[in-house]
Parts: structure tokens; sequence; C-alpha cells
């Protein structure tokens, strides 16, 4: 029988302390959600573990196998997307520029960083829980706004993310009602680190 040994480094809790004081959300609101962030990034852990003992064990066709292994890109996507939610964040935030080259590469595709923001933001507001997100394709380096569902339906193969905005109502519901999303949304955009977001650019 073929002898399985699979290396697994746990991926580490990274530090958004520093997000204390956006504006519009409360600290709270991030203190919450940061922990919710947490447990992703401790569930995939869990399921890399699980699923390793398993092959290891050679039960790769039980249910179970199978329930870890879909489980995967829930959990470990959401430990990624809110590393990005969060890493595109920062009190006070900052102005994106016309002749920037995000905002340059935003115009190339939506007529001006307004109409783009308001697609983005009407993405961000359709109903259920999910993820509004600009994404830029690795073949045509072209821009595009996208909805995931939960964390895991609707990622395109190998796009980039380059703005990640989280429409859980976790994300939110302390702050404003379910049907103020919206302002939400402008919240979100009152503290965007556009630098960090441009860096995440192709070349
Ligand atoms: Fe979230």
């Amino acid at each position: 029988m073929l002898q399985q040994k699979i290396q697994y480094k746990p991926y580490a809790e990274k530090d958004f302390s520093s997000l204390k004081g956006l504006t519009g959300i409360s600290d709270k609101t991030l203190e919450i959600h940061l922990g919710l962030y947490s447990g992703y990034v401790k569930n995939t852990n869990i399921l890399n573990e699980q699923i390793i003992e398993l092959t290891e064990q050679g039960k790769t066709g039980t249910p179970v196998y199978s329930e870890l292994k879909r489980r995967y890109g829930f959990e470990y996507n959401g430990m990624r997307l809110h590393e990005y939610y969060f890493g595109n964040l920062k009190p006070g935030g900052s102005e994106l520029k016309d002749t920037s080259k995000l905002g340059n590469a935003i115009q190339q595709v939506y007529s001006s960083i307004e109409v783009w923001k308001n697609d983005f933001s009407k993405v961000g507001s359709m109903r259920g829980v999910g993820w509004s997100i600009l994404f830029q394709d690795p073949f045509t380096k072209t821009l595009s706004n996208h909805w995931i569902t939960l964390h895991e339906e609707g990622n395109v193969a190998g796009f980039v993310p380059i703005l990640v905005m989280d429409v859980w109502e976790h994300a939110f519901l302390l702050d404003y009602k379910p049907a103020e999303r919206p302002k939400y949304i402008e919240a979100f955009f009152s503290n965007v680190d556009w630098s960090a977001v441009e860096s995440r650019l192709l070349a």
C-alpha cells in the first residue's frame, strides 16, 4: 500500500488591531469581526490537520473526508477574504486619484471612478450575504466587479482580488439596520487605504 505522508505548515493569524477608530464602523464591530476572522484561521488549520489524518489513515473514500474537503473553500476563503478586507482599510481612509495607476486602470473599463464605485456599491447591495470584489484578470489585466456568495461561490479562476468589501451582516449590523447596507458601504469607502489596494495590482 502507498504510504501517505503529507507536510503542512499551519496558517498564522494576522494582526489588524491598528484598525481601531474607523469612520462609521465601530470598534465593537471590528472586535467581533476580528474574532470571526480568527475562527476562519483556526478552522482552516483544523481542516488541514483532519484531512491529512484521514488521508494518512487511508480513509479518503469516507463521507467525513468528502465533507471536510468540500468545506475547505469556505474556511480558507473566509480567512483570506477577511485579510484582503481588513488589509484594504485604515482609520481615516485616503483618496483615490484619477491620475493614479489604479484610477487609470478603473477608468479604462468604467468611464469614471464614480461610475465604477456606483457599480461596485450596487453589487455589494445585492440581497444575501457575501462579498463585493474588484478583481483583476491576470491574462488581460482588466478590472471588473464581482459578487461572491458566502466565501467560495463566484470566485473566478486566477482572478486577483484588488478591493474587497464584506457585506455579510456581521460587518455592519451593530452599527446599521439591515436595510441600511448603503450607509455601511459609504462608511467602508471612507476608510479605504487606496495605496494598499493599488499595491495589489499586477504589473
Ligand atoms: Fe466578515
